[in-house]
């Protein structure tokens, strides 16, 4: 999502309470409400953020490289613990998950994986992420993109997963096609970044496009619900 969902001003706002107990399907019936799952690949973990990441990812996720396409990232490490903080909020009210991306073997937060629902119980769905460009065309992406759907499709129950990309943003709207994300449609003058408006393109996958992929793949990726995965 080129919008993050957060922004500082919600930090003072009381969240509604959930009602998604008594609306969602019975898959998102699991525990990632309470705490993320760690989401283990070869080279990348995706595990739940922590305050202490918050250095980290101001390093790796402000920079222009990066910024410039997504909405304005915290300019403060002080505001990465806030937003860090709004996070784990949102993950125990059950709307929206935010994955910190770390390498196998280290536990250094270079990058995240965010996905909010868009109807409740996380049906249609929207996701977005942005890592430091040292770790661009390296296969993080593309890994992490992975765990994540598959969190998404299988833990979360989604059938509908919608992205927004600058057009301008070709990595971006490049890593989306890559992962099997197709172009809906354009969005036009959608996205206020730098005082102007920039067109969007819409991507999604759906849900049976994402299970005959995979089978094409023959991908089977292991959900470890250890915190302690280094
Ligand atoms: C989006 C992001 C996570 C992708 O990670 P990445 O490591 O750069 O992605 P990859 O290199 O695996 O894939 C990007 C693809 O776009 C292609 N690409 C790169 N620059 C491109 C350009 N200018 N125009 C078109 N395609 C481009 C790459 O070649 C690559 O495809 P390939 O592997 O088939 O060659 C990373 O670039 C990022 O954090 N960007 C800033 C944040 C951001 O824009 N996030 C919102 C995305 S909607």
């Amino acid at each position: 999502m080129e919008q993050m969902p957060y922004r500082p001003e919600m930090d003072t706002v009381m969240l509604p309470p959930t009602t998604t107990a008594t609306t969602t399907p019975e898959v998102v019936q699991s525990d990632w409400r309470h705490q993320l799952p760690t989401l283990a690949g070869q080279q990348v973990v995706l595990r739940e953020l922590r305050t202490s990441d918050a250095a980290s990812l101001f390093a790796m996720l402000t920079t222009e490289e990066v910024a410039r396409f997504i909405s304005p990232p915290p300019t403060t490490v002080e505001g990465f613990e806030r937003f860090i903080a709004w996070t784990l909020r949102q993950r125990t009210a059950g709307t929206y998950a935010c994955f910190a991306v770390t390498l196998r073997g280290y536990d250094t937060a270079i990058g995240i994986f965010q996905v909010r629902e868009l109807e409740p119980g996380f049906s249609t769905a929207e996701w977005g992420f942005a890592v430091g460009s040292p770790f661009w065309g390296t296969g993080v992406f593309q890994e992490g993109a992975e765990l994540v759907l598959e969190f998404i499709f299988e833990t979360l129950g989604t059938h509908r997963l919608e992205a927004r990309a600058a057009i301008k943003n070709g990595r971006g709207t490049g890593a989306l096609r890559k992962v099997g994300a197709v172009q809906e449609g354009i969005l036009r003058k959608s996205f206020l970044r730098d005082g102007r408006y920039l067109d969007q393109a819409l991507y999604a996958i759906l849900e049976d496009d994402y299970r005959t992929s995979r089978q094409a793949a023959n991908t089977s990726r292991t959900l470890v619900y250890a915190p302690h995965i280094h």
